[in-house]
């Protein structure tokens, strides 16, 4: 007799505001890919996430359309995952209702994202920013995930979807599956290359990230430019903040750890490093950034993998809602 053994499921989505980076790639999309294998996976592109910032329509229709073809190129395959549109299925601002009548409004005003968005964006400090992990920590519970693929940045947010997770089984009985956060040992956080002590972000000045659809010389311009330290010695240390990052984002594109990539430039100077970088960059980038041409020219195609990820992902997350419903009490 055949026995088929359930795999666990994955979730994790990514916004699709401006251009992505290496950092996204690294943190998170990378694990998405590979997980496939292994897991039953679930990946949205956050478009409800994005207007917290305020959009303009064309562009927010453009980079989703972009985010798409890029997922798609980076090598999510639709033939083993769920790939859908966040705004899509409805369920999504539905639960996050529900889920916003069991959260504290202490525990979002101390989310650090909230923080430094509501400081970047004074004049634009909206609901909705505030409330932007309570539709995340719907967007995992929907799917009943046991993993979320993440970058460090997202550790917070995980924390509360757990929080929010375990209080509402606490108050009505089990019912959602309480996640884990799956981030990468090195490159949880890629650091900005104009400076690095903060992360690496794509609303940062454009020298300091690099764009996965940037072109080759803009690649290698910008590695050259990457702010590196005065001690000339390659090594994989909190001391040299800017070397780690490189020897982070070089271990990242290929099969070494950092320490086992410093160990390769040990006694080599900066620049030499900064060139293997570059190779290594445009060397795994241009195939992501042809394959992404490629499919944002056939619209309908892009058209039919929201459709179809999209019936498949209502087909869970409102068998869930339905349960959430049933067991708040509503008739
Ligand atoms: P977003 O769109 O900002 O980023 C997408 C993913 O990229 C990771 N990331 C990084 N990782 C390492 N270094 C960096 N410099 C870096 N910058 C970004 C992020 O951690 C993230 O994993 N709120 C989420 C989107 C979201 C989501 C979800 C994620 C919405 N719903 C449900 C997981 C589960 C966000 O804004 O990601």
């Amino acid at each position: 007799m055949e026995t088929t053994t359930k795999k666990p499921r994955v979730f994790s989505a990514v916004q699709p505001s401006g251009m992505p980076t290496i950092g996204n790639y690294i943190g998170a999309l990378k694990n998405w890919v590979k997980m496939q294998e292994q897991f039953e996976c679930i990946y949205a592109v956050a478009d409800l996430h994005a207007i917290t910032v305020r959009q303009e329509p064309a562009k927010l229709r453009a980079n989703s359309m972009q985010m798409m073809a890029l997922l798609l190129a980076c090598g999510i395959d639709t033939e083993k995952s769920i790939l859908f549109m966040q705004s899509h299925v409805g369920a999504h601002s539905e639960l996050a209702w529900l889920l916003n009548c069991i959260t504290y409004l202490g525990e979002l005003s101390r989310m650090t994202q909230f923080k430094d968005k509501s400081q970047k964006h004074q004049t634009n400090i909206n609901a909705g920013l505030l409330d932007y992990p309570v539709l995340m920590a719907a967007d995992i519970l929907l799917y009943q995930a046991e993993f979320v693929p993440v970058g460090k940045d997202q550790s917070q947010h995980l924390e509360l979807t757990r929080n929010i997770a375990e209080r509402f089984n606490n108050a009505y009985s089990p019912t959602f599956v309480v996640p884990e956060g799956y981030i990468p040992e090195s490159g949880g956080r890629v650091m900005s290359l104009q400076d690095p002590t903060k992360k690496m972000s794509k609303s940062d000045d454009a020298n300091a990230y690099i764009g996965l659809l940037d072109s080759n010389d803009e690649i290698v311009r910008k590695i050259k430019r990457a702010v590196t330290d005065s001690l000339g010695e390659i090594r994989y240390s909190e001391e040299q903040p800017g070397i780690s990052n490189l020897l982070d984002i070089y271990a990242a594109f290929g099969d070494e750890t950092p320490q086992e990539a410093a160990a390769q430039f040990e006694g080599k100077g900066y620049g030499e490093l900064k060139n293997a970088l570059a190779e290594r960059l445009v060397e795994s980038l241009t195939p992501i950034r042809e394959r992404c041409g490629q499919y944002l020219k056939d619209k309908a195609y892009l058209q039919e993998v929201m459709k179809n990820g999209e019936e498949a992902a209502s087909k869970i997350a409102y068998r869930t809602l339905a349960k959430v419903r049933r067991k708040m009490g509503f008739i």
